[in-house]
Parts: C-alpha cells; sequence; structure tokens
C-alpha cells in the first residue's frame, strides 16, 4: 500500500509493513535494485547508510546478497565520535554485520574518522566534494523527530552554502559528539530511504506527517523520499 503527502519542501512516499521482517525484506531488495540500475547506468554505485540499530538487520541481510560489490562505494550519514573499534560506533555496526562479509574493496569505504572529534566534519567534507550525487541514501528516525545527526533546534544545514559535514557538539542522544552529514547534502541523492522501526517513534511519524517540521522532514531530495514503516506506526499516536 502507497500513500503519497506533500510537503512543500518534501515528497513522502510511505510504506508501512506488518512486521519488521517484511520491512526489511523489501528494503534489502530496494537496495539490490538501486545497485544493480546504478551500476548498469553508471558502473558504480554511491551509498550512504544510516547508523543506530534499525538498519543492522539489513545489513545482516545484504551479506549474504549476491551482488557486484567492487563497484560499491560506501558512505556514512552521520557517526558517534568514539574509538574506532568503540561498539557504539555506527561504522563498527555496520561492519561487523556486512562489510566485514562481502568482497568491497577496502579503498572503496569512506567512514567518518570521528575518533578524531566533531572537527573531522571538515575532512570528511574534503572527501565528499568529488560526489555529486549519491545513488542511495538510508537514514533512520529518532522518536525526537532527528534524523542522522540533525537534532531539533539545531540547524539541519540546508542552506545553499551549508557544508556538507556537520560537526555536533551536544547531541541529546548519547554520545554528545557527532558528525553528521548535512541535510542539504543527504538530499543530493538519486534515492533516500527511511527505515523507521520501534514503538516509540510513533508520535514523531504522527507530527512528520501532519507537517511539523521535524529535522526528518528537512530531507528533500529531488526525487522524494521512500519510509519505511510498521504499519503500527501509523495508528494515532497520543
Ligand atoms: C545514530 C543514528 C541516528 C539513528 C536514530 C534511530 O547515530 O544514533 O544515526 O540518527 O538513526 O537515532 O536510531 P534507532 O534505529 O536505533 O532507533
Amino acid at each position: 500500500m502507497l500513500i503519497s503527502i506533500n510537503n512543500p519542501k518534501q515528497h513522502c512516499r510511505w510504506h508501512p509493513y506488518r512486521s519488521t521482517t517484511e520491512l526489511e525484506q523489501a528494503a534489502l531488495q530496494a537496495i539490490l535494485d538501486a545497485a544493480r540500475q546504478a551500476i548498469a547506468q553508471r558502473g558504480a554505485f554511491y551509498i550512504v547508510l544510516a547508523g543506530g540499530t534499525s538498519p543492522r538487520r539489513v545489513y545482516e541481510l545484504l551479506r549474504h546478497a549476491s551482488a557486484d560489490w567492487s563497484a560499491w562505494h560506501v558512505y556514512i550519514g552521520d557517526e558517534r565520535c568514539l574509538p574506532p573499534d568503540h561498539a557504539e560506533r555506527n561504522s563498527r555496526m555496520a561492519t561487523e554485520a556486512w562489510l566485514d562479509h562481502v568482497s568491497i574493496p577496502p579503498t572503496q569505504i569512506h567512514f567518518i574518522p570521528a575518533e578524531k572529534g566533531p572537527a573531522a566534519a571538515q575532512a570528511y567534507s574534503q572527501k565528499l566534494a568529488g560526489i555529486e550525487l549519491f545513488d542511495l541514501v538510508l537514514l533512520g528516525l529518532g522518536e525526537d523527530g532527528h534524523t542522522a545527526s540533525l537534532f531539533p533546534g539545531h540547524d539541519p544545514g540546508m542552506a545553499l552554502g551549508a557544508p556538507d559535514a556537520i560537526a555536533v557538539h551536544d547531541s541529546p542522544k548519547p554520545p554528545p559528539q557527532r558528525v553528521s552529514l548535512s541535510a542539504r547534502r543527504l538530499s543530493a541523492a538519486r534515492q533516500v530511504m527511511f527505515l523507521v522501526t520501534g514503538a516509540g517513534k510513533k508520535q514523531a511519524v504522527h507530527d512528520w506527517r501532519s507537517g511539523v517540521g521535524i529535522p526528518a522532514a528537512v530531507i528533500a531530495p529531488r526525487g522524494g523520499v521512500d519510509v519505511y514503516l510498521e504499519e503500527s506506526l501509523l495508528s494515532q499516536a497520543k
């Protein structure tokens, strides 16, 4: 079932699923389809990974998928300023769940050197300089409506001159220090897919659909965004 809701800047396609298993299978197929298409048309696939816990199962499914891994180029939407081997690093989660198990050339996996602190945003902006459009950006949604490390009450970096990556010093979600791609950079994509699971997200989904300017609602790629979510999150919030 596909429901289309317009927001002046963001066009949202909502994909509700009865179970997280169905959602994850559908997300897996959509990612592999996007990769096949990009590689067929341009010889390469540029993907931005989401952090948090919601995408982990999808990454584990990718581990067993057949794909032309040699043509994948992997980036990450945000990172926590922790040592690279810290259990809470988004890069470690993606590596353990998937990247360690497939043959994507290590030179084509570009994590944020967030162990260097929020100032790593500058280095990562330089790394992104040569990429005009990502083929696919994966994003999560926080209970307060944040996405990547773009939090309510903070500038999401959507303005034309906004940097590609933003230094975050006071994230309400621990750890406080993070690096995030800006909303402008995350919107420079052929496809954007949100993976939204967890009962705690109901109010944020309700706000999003009722036009409240949560950070997730600022992500506005030309082709619109696809939100894969649990059907139960669509029912009336309190
Ligand atoms: C992070 C994430 C963050 C995440 C949401 C949802 O580093 O914390 O990038 O934006 O996607 O907080 O997190 P869950 O998927 O764990 O609910």
